[in-house]
């Protein structure tokens, strides 16, 4: 009898969690950890291999990389593309996939809602965040 209602128990709270996280991904709550994943597979390794040192979240503020993502200007040089969603969108994706994991992996996300998980992760390791994040 125990057994069974302990059953239930969990089987509700598997259910549970489920609705919630089906309302966190409807209410479009952005995802730091695959925001990091993708910032480190995907940004870090070409400011790396272009510029020959990251870009950590923790060299700005909390209001630096909002303003930075909300202007979506890339960089000023003009000597990458031109805006920073452009680097997340689904045809960058699939520009890179062949040898790019993390691209492969996420391809099919929706541009808005991985340019948002990239922001997220960016303002959660942001240097005056409870934990700034370095790239490495
Ligand atoms: C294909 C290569 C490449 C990719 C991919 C890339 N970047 Fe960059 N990024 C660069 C280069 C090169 C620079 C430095 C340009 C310069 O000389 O100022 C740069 C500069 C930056 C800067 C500094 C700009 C400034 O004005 O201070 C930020 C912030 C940045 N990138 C964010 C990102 C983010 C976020 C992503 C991923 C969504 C990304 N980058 C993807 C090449 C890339």
């Amino acid at each position: 009898m125990l057994k069974k209602r302990s059953l239930i128990a969990g089987l509700a709270l598997i259910i549970t969690s489920f609705i919630t996280m089906d309302i966190a991904v409807a209410a479009g709550k952005a995802n730091w950890k695959r925001g990091r994943v993708y910032y480190r597979m995907v940004c870090t390794v070409c400011h790396i291999q272009e510029t020959g040192a990251a870009i950590s979240p923790n060299s700005r503020t909390i209001a630096e990389w909002k303003a930075y993502m909300a202007a979506d200007k890339h960089d000023a040089s003009g000597k990458s593309k031109p805006k920073v969603s452009d680097y997340t969108s689904k045809a960058y994706r699939e520009s890179i996939k062949g040898s790019n994991k993390a691209a492969k992996k996420f391809l099919k996300m929706p541009d808005a809602a991985l340019f948002a998980d990239v922001k997220a992760f960016v303002v959660h390791g942001a240097k005056d965040s409870d934990t700034p994040a370095s790239c490495n």
